[in-house]
């Protein structure tokens, strides 16, 4: 998905509704490409969707009426406005050639739905496509609407805006203490504990000097990531853990493209070995990854590598590896060895991202997040053409597929990984049906014959439901979150996923409590697979719902 900046008015639309910006896979996964898009405009009721620049399937999204027009503003029904990201029409014209002239590229896009333009290219040609006789004013007028009524539902003729609720907001309701707080708990709940050998969490008291190495142990402008605001003020992770131990700091590398330099290596060594204990913050930055520049590889930057293991090798006591990034990386020789204690993955966290670490480590605050994503083994880019789209893995070439929902081989971690300092147990309390029947019409062809599946709309969907209840227990030591995610493997049918996510819930527990969890599950909605059309269809046969190493199958038949 590519992003662009934004004129004023659209950001206030995103604080106020969610915008979602479409960007498609190709062929027979066009459909399925869809589905999170169609749940942000059906499910979340987004007022806004974003046309990206790159054609698909040879035609530009903004010039695709049977996409605009017949998805999303006619089947789902979009209440709001389509707009072009940034100079998308304009790309379409002068650098996709895609029309002959300006006006042409202006009238196309607003006849196959455009209502908004990123940039100026729409008022610049649009008068004289309507001149030309390209467009009609009709288009032009439809378009005007749409972008009116969002104007309307944010309140911008409701009155002078210093006496409407927003209109008085400023630089002191930004930095209050309680914000700043909410940037630390988020920050908190998004890290990802990854290996813990029992040397988490850290105690304080008996540390008396710590070695906080590596080139985002003292990041800052790091840490807010890419389209980033103005935070009121930074924590690093030198500061956040100077606040409870005495700390020896040692950046390792020049930057996180870390070249090599080896007195900065030697130094970042000495510290790790007279230090009670070793905290090596290593990862990405926006030289790494960001908008216009993609990572070529799955492993560290430069010689990150090399300075964790020899620091590693060399500490006196524990060593935690913190990596601080965006995307994921091949870290097994961190994973596999013996003389890294812990690992936590910690995204960009934010302003208070090093105060959230902090309370990770010194375990004032037990973590709870979970991995988004798959780590894949660095071999994965070298063997699979980033071009290639196809998320099933195919046989024939060795293709492995993509995301855990299809891909098969080995992971360094999986989506969903995150472990806790204490130890939640799940049981089912209200177990789901061992089958469900769909009652089919008199004429449905699958009365008659045996089929594999069944489209997954119409009457027979109609309340076709049932409950997962869980019982969670923290059978550990001290409180904590627990994310319980409940995941589905369907039957083969249609080439389907391994697994997918139906649902996850987050309950907070103390030692020795229990909480329940309840999911409803839609046979319909949250069963179905796109067939070899693109067409959402339930598989019939066993559907095995799992939660961690809690499984139950549900049987479906006609
Ligand atoms: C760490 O970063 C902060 C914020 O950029 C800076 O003020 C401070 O001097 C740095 N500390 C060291 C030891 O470099
Ligand atoms: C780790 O230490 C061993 C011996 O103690 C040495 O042979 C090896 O080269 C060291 N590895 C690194 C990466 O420094």
């Amino acid at each position: 998905m590519a992003m662009a900046g934004r004129p004023p008015f659209l950001a206030v639309a995103l604080l106020l509704v969610a915008t979602v910006m479409l960007s498609w896979g190709g062929n027979v996964e066009v459909a399925e490409a869809q589905t999170p898009f169609k749940s942000c405009v059906l499910d979340g009721n987004v007022a806004s969707v974003m046309c990206s620049y790159n054609k698909v399937n040879g035609k530009p999204t903004c010039a695709d009426k049977d996409l605009l027009s017949g998805v999303i503003r006619g089947d789902w029904k979009l209440n709001g406005y389509i707009v072009s990201d940034c100079d998308s029409v304009d790309v379409l014209y002068t650098q996709q050639h895609y029309t002959k002239t300006p006006e042409e590229a202006a009238a196309i896009t607003i006849k196959s739905g455009l209502d908004l333009n990123c940039g100026n290219f729409l008022a610049e040609h649009t008068v004289a496509a309507v001149q030309a006789g390209e467009l009609s004013e009709e288009d032009v007028d439809r378009a005007i609407t749409n972008n009116f009524i969002m104007l309307m539902r944010l309140g911008f003729f409701d009155g002078d805006p210093r006496e409407l609720a927003f209109g008085s907001l400023g630089p002191k309701d930004v930095c209050t203490s309680s914000n700043r707080e909410l940037a630390r708990e988020t920050a908190r709940q998004g890290i990802v504990l990854l290996k813990n050998n029992g040397a988490l969490p850290l105690s304080a008291k008996s540390i008396k000097s710590m070695a906080v190495i590596g080139p985002n142990a003292n990041a800052s402008f790091t840490m807010i990531g890419n389209y980033e605001g103005t935070p009121c003020k930074y924590t690093t992770p030198l500061q956040g853990l100077g606040a409870n131990v005495n700390t020896v700091y040692q950046p390792g590398c020049t930057n996180v493209g870390c070249s090599g330099n080896s007195l900065q290596l030697s130094t970042a060594v000495a510290a790790a070995a007279s230090a009670d204990v070793t905290v090596l913050v290593v990862g990405a930055d926006q030289s790494i990854e960001r908008e216009s520049l993609d990572r070529t590889s799955l492993l560290l930057p430069g010689q990150q590598t090399q300075l964790v293991s020899a620091v590693a090798n060399a500490s006196r006591g524990p060593v935690i590896l913190v990596v601080m990034s965006g995307g994921p990386f091949d870290i097994s020789f961190a994973k596999a060895s013996d003389k890294i204690s812990a690992i936590l993955w910690v995204g960009y966290p934010g302003e208070a991202g090093g105060a959230a670490i902090a309370d990770i480590l010194f375990g004032s605050h037990n973590p709870s997040g979970r991995l988004p994503v798959t780590w894949y083994p660095a071999s994965y880019a070298d063997t699979v053409k980033m071009t290639d789209m196809r998320m099933r893995p195919d046989t024939s070439t060795g293709y492995p597929g993509r995301t855990y929902r299809f891909y098969t081989g080995d992971t360094v971690f999986a989506f969903g990984d995150g472990l806790s300092y204490t130890k939640m147990s799940h049981s089912l309390v209200a177990a789901p049906p061992s089958y469900v029947s769909m009652q089919l019409a008199e004429d449905h062809p699958c009365r008659a014959e045996e089929c594999a599946s069944v489209e997954a709309a119409g009457d027979h969907c109609e309340d076709l439901a049932f409950d997962v209840k869980l019982r969670v227990q923290n059978a550990g030591e001290v409180a904590g979150a627990h994310s319980v995610l409940l995941f589905s493997s369907p039957p083969s049918a249609h080439n389907a996923p391994a697994k997918h996510l139906l649902g996850f819930e987050k309950v907070s527990l103390a030692p020795g409590e229990a909480g329940t969890v309840a999911f409803r599950v839609d046979v319909c909605r949250d069963l179905s697979v796109a067939d070899e059309l693109g067409g959402r269809k339930v598989a019939l046969g066993g559907h095995t719902l799992h939660v961690g190493d809690l499984k139950h199958t549900v049987e479906l038949r006609v």
